[in-house]
This record gives C-alpha cells, sequence and structure tokens, in this order.
C-alpha cells in the first residue's frame, strides 16, 4: 500500500527532537522556528512532558468516556485556573477542526439556528462545518457547501453589523490572530463589537484559540488582549505539544444535558496527562511572559531588516511580511540555513512559530541566517 498524496514534502526526516532542535536521518541539526504547524509549545521532548505521558502509560492508557475519568477533572480544574476562565466548562475532543465542529454544533444546539458567520482569509479546520466556515473554496467540497456562511471582512463594522443583524446566524467564529491566513487581527474595537452584536443578537461568539491560544499570543488566549468574553473557545494544537488533542471552553450560561457531545477517544488518559504536562510547565516555567517578551525581541530584530516590509502578530504568533513570494526563501531557510519556517495564505508572509521557551540567543541565530539568505 501506498500513502494517500496530499502533502507535498520537503526533503527532510527528523528522527529526533529536542527542545528547539530537530534532527534529521543523516544526523544534520536544525533549528524549529514553525513547531509543526504551531503545536510545540513547551519544547520537543520536554522531560516532564515524556514522565507524565510515560507514568500515565503504565498506569492507564485509555478507557471510555462512560466511566468516570479523574484526570479530566484535574485537567479543568488546572485549565481553568491557568486561564483565568473558570467560569467555563469543558469539552475534551482530539483536534482543532473537531473542536471548531463540537463549538459550532453546540452554536446550533443553543439557538435552534444553523446559518453561521466568519471572516474572509479565515481558517478553522478540515472537517465538515469546519471547513465551511473556512475561507478557502479549493478544500469546500460540494457536501461542505451545503452550510451556509456569511464571510465578512475582518474590521469591517457595517459589513458584520449588517450580517448579523438579519438575526438568523447561530454563531460567530473568529481567530484572535488568524494563522494560516497570514497573521491579520481584528482590532480591539471591532472584536468588542463583535461580542456586543453577539449577546444584542442572541448568537453565539465563538473564539477559535487552536493556534492562538495556550499561551502563543503572549497571554493565555489571544481574545484576552482584547477585553472581550466569548461564549465558546476552541483549543487543540500547544494544548498537547504534539499529542492529539482538543476541546472547547464552553461558558457555563450554556447548559449540557447527556448526550448531547460525545466522542471515544477525546480525554483520553494520555491526552489528559499531556495537557496537564504542558500546563504545568507553562506555568513553572513561565512561558506566557517569555512568549511575551521575547515575541518583542523578535519584533525589534525584524524592524531593523530592510526586506521586512512589516511584523505581524504577537508574542510568539509571528509573521514576517515581504514584498515577494517566500516559499524560495522557506526552502533556503531549510537547506542552506536548516531553520524551520512556515508559510501562510498570504504568500508574503513568513510564519514564526516557535515553541514558547525559545531564548534570545536562538532568534539572533535566526535572524543571522535570515539576513544570509536575503544578501
Ligand atoms: C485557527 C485554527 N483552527 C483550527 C485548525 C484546525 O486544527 P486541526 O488541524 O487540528 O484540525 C487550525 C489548524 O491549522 C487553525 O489554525
Amino acid at each position: 500500500m501506498e500513502l494517500f498524496d496530499v502533502y507535498p514534502l520537503y526533503e527532510v526526516t527528523p528522527v529526533a527532537a529536542k527542545g528547539i532542535e530537530v534532527v534529521d536521518d543523516k544526523g544534520e541539526k536544525y533549528l524549529d522556528f514553525y513547531g509543526g504547524h504551531a503545536v510545540i509549545s513547551i519544547g520537543h521532548s520536554h522531560p516532564h512532558y515524556i514522565k507524565r505521558i510515560q507514568d500515565q502509560l503504565h498506569k492507564i492508557g485509555f478507557y471510555s468516556n462512560s466511566v468516570k475519568n479523574p484526570i479530566q477533572i484535574e485537567l479543568a480544574d488546572k485549565l481553568g485556573a491557568l486561564s483565568g476562565c473558570s467560569d467555563y466548562n469543558l469539552f475534551l475532543c482530539n483536534s482543532g477542526a473537531e473542536a471548531n465542529e463540537n463549538a459550532l454544533k453546540m452554536a446550533s444546539f443553543h439557538t435552534g439556528k444553523a446559518k453561521v458567520i466568519a471572516f474572509k482569509n479565515s481558517f478553522h479546520g478540515r472537517t465538515s462545518a469546519a471547513v465551511a466556515v473556512t475561507d478557502n473554496p479549493k478544500i469546500n467540497a460540494p457536501i461542505n457547501k451545503q452550510q451556509e456562511v456569511t464571510f465578512v471582512a475582518l474590521n469591517d463594522f457595517d459589513a458584520f453589523a449588517k450580517a448579523i443583524a438579519t438575526n438568523d446566524h447561530c454563531g460567530v467564529i473568529i481567530e484572535a490572530i488568524q494563522g494560516v491566513g497570514g497573521l491579520d487581527e481584528p482590532t480591539s474595537e471591532f472584536y468588542q463589537f463583535v461580542a456586543q452584536k453577539c449577546k444584542q443578537h442572541q448568537a453565539v461568539l465563538i473564539a477559535d484559540e487552536v493556534q492562538s491560544g495556550f499561551g502563543r499570543s503572549g497571554k493565555f488566549f489571544g481574545f484576552q488582549h482584547h477585553g472581550i468574553q466569548p461564549d465558546i473557545i476552541s483549543i487543540a494544537k500547544g494544548m498537547g505539544n504534539g499529542f492529539p488533542v482538543g476541546g472547547i471552553l464552553i461558558h457555563e450560561h450554556i447548559k449540557a444535558s447527556f448526550g448531547l457531545l460525545g466522542t471515544t477517544f477525546g480525554g483520553n488518559h494520555l491526552a489528559c496527562a499531556a495537557t496537564l504536562a504542558v500546563l504545568e510547565v507553562l506555568e513553572k516555567e513561565k512561558l506566557i511572559e517569555n512568549a511575551a517578551s521575547l515575541g518583542v525581541y523578535f519584533a525589534d530584530k525584524a524592524d531593523g531588516i530592510e526586506n521586512v516590509k512589516r511584523v505581524k502578530g504577537r508574542g510568539l504568533m509571528l509573521g514576517l511580511e515581504f514584498d515577494f513570494d517566500v516559499a524560495d526563501l522557506r526552502k533556503r531557510l531549510i537547506f542552506n540555513q536548516h531553520m524551520f519556517t512556515g508559510g501562510a495564505k498570504d504568500k508574503h508572509v513568513l510564519r514564526i512559530l516557535p515553541a514558547l521557551n525559545v531564548t534570545k540567543n536562538k532568534i539572533d541565530m535566526f535572524f543571522n541566517a535570515l539576513k544570509a539568505e536575503l544578501e
């Protein structure tokens, strides 16, 4: 059997990794400024993470959601305390797309409506409703296009006000910083306007924090830069540092009932152990503070580079905007400089998503490599 050939691959085969360093099958080392699509939050193979998962595996790795699982409760407590969202309830699943599916489904259950407002250049995943609210017709199959979605430009107050005034949307889904799209953000005024309009028109506000959550933006959640409170928050990526886990935080004003949501694997013992390890390391090593301050350090250094038109994003969810397509630069950074970076839907943006324990020294190394390739 061969693999279903959907991924254009770079000619590199990582076989080991530690911190922000990745080693390939020839023993060559690379600095990881991408974290495998913003997934690596506390660094590859963090000793506490390995131990937590190993210890859990020796006890019990999995049992179903039809019996008690105290580690889920421990995780909900810790997540509520660290994120400042203890007035939400946690539902666990396995990925970002699945988190958004559940978030959208809850919005629809809660309001009895089906239409959704999403934003231009959004990315929310590749499954049913998640891909329908993603602004990319190429990855929307006819079956997905049955969902009714109103796309509005980010920060367009009038268009948003007009769309929500129809009163036929169950929810609004928004990224605090657009990841795949290319690091555009709602202004605080716009995010606050969206939140207020959602309340006025009884639409559920879904903050997609799959990429910007778990400290990446320099606060636990990206929306916390804007002084708003969503009804539902979706999480994944950095949450498991590579372990496939996702979830939604549902504000306690939205009530649960038996059978409303469900999953076989979601919230299994190993996924909870991985997520708890991430939370413990974020707290102990003050990685959210590190993300905030090293984001500023990174942006200052980028300002000194002539070819960089703009630094986008915040914390360690960053983009460097150039006036050329960065695909070739990305390749040269990998093969000449041994640095992993990311691309975006906006071809001019190089995405920078290192683990949150990256150091100034490693950032200096990145800029030396970038300068060498831009000369
Ligand atoms: C903001 C956002 N939401 C959802 C997803 C989908 O997550 P997953 O690939 O885990 O399904 C992504 C993935 O890039 C994302 O960036």
